[in-house]
C-alpha cells in the first residue's frame, strides 16, 4: 500500500468514495480554467479519469495521488506523477501535476503535497528528473513550480489545442528534500 503522510495531508491511491468530491472539483470552471481547453468534466468523465489514474499506478508504479486532509478526511484534489503522453516532444519524461478544489487554495496544501511527491519520486522511484507543464497565464501553478525549485526549460504549443505551454524541470539529484 502506498500512503504518504505530511504534517497536514495524506497522499494515497484512489477509493470509490473519491468520485463525487473529485467530480465536484472537475465541475468548477475556475479550477479547469487553464487545463486543456478549459472545459469542465462531469461525473462520468471523472470516473474515467480515476480509472486511468489507477491504471497508471499499476503500470508505472507511480501516479496521481488522491490528497486528503489529515484532520477531516476530506478529499481536496490530486497531486502526483504522470507520463505526459499529450506532449510527445518531451518524452520520455515524468510530470508532476496538481489540481485542488478552490476552497483549498491559498493554504500551502499544493506545495506540501508536491514536496512529498518529489521526495517519493526520488527516494522511492529513483527518478532523477521531473518536469511540469503549464499554460503561461497559470500563475498559481508556476508559483508552486518555482517554490519547488523547478526552472522554466522550454516554450512550446499544445499539439491539440494550439495554445502556448511552458515546461519547467527539476534535477532531483539537486532537490533539497
Ligand atoms: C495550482 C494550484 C494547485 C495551486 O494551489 P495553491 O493553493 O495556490 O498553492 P500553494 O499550496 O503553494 O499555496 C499558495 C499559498 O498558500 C499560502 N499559505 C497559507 N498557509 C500556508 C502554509 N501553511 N504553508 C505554505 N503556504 C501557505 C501562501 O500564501 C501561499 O502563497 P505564496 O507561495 O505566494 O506564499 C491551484 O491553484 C489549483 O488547483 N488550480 C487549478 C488547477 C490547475 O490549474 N492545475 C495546474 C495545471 S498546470
Amino acid at each position: 500500500m502506498i500512503e504518504i503522510r505530511t504534517p497536514r495531508l495524506i497522499l494515497r491511491r484512489w477509493h470509490d468514495d473519491d468520485l463525487v468530491p473529485m467530480a465536484d472539483i472537475n465541475a468548477d470552471p475556475r479550477v479547469m480554467e487553464w487545463i486543456r481547453d478549459g472545459s469542465v468534466r462531469d461525473l462520468e468523465a471523472t470516473a474515467d479519469d480515476i480509472e486511468r489514474w489507477e491504471e497508471e499506478w499499476d503500470e508505472e508504479g507511480f501516479g496521481l495521488f488522491a490528497v486528503e486532509l489529515l484532520a477531516s478526511g476530506e478529499l481536496i484534489g490530486f497531486v502526483g506523477l504522470s507520463v505526459p503522453e499529450f506532449l510527445p516532444e518531451v518524452l520520455p519524461a515524468v510530470e508532476i501535476g496538481w489540481r485542488l478544489g478552490q476552497q483549498f487554495w491559498g493554504q500551502g496544501y499544493a506545495s506540501e503535497a508536491a514536496h512529498a511527491t518529489l521526495e517519493f519520486a526520488l527516494q522511492d522511484r529513483g527518478l532523477d528528473r521531473v518536469i511540469s507543464i503549464t499554460r503561461p497565464g497559470n500563475e498559481a501553478s508556476q508559483n508552486v513550480m518555482r517554490k519547488l525549485g523547478m526552472e522554466p526549460e522550454r516554450e512550446t504549443t499544445h499539439p491539440v489545442y494550439g495554445h502556448a505551454l511552458t515546461v519547467y524541470a527539476i534535477d532531483l539529484t539537486e532537490f533539497a528534500a
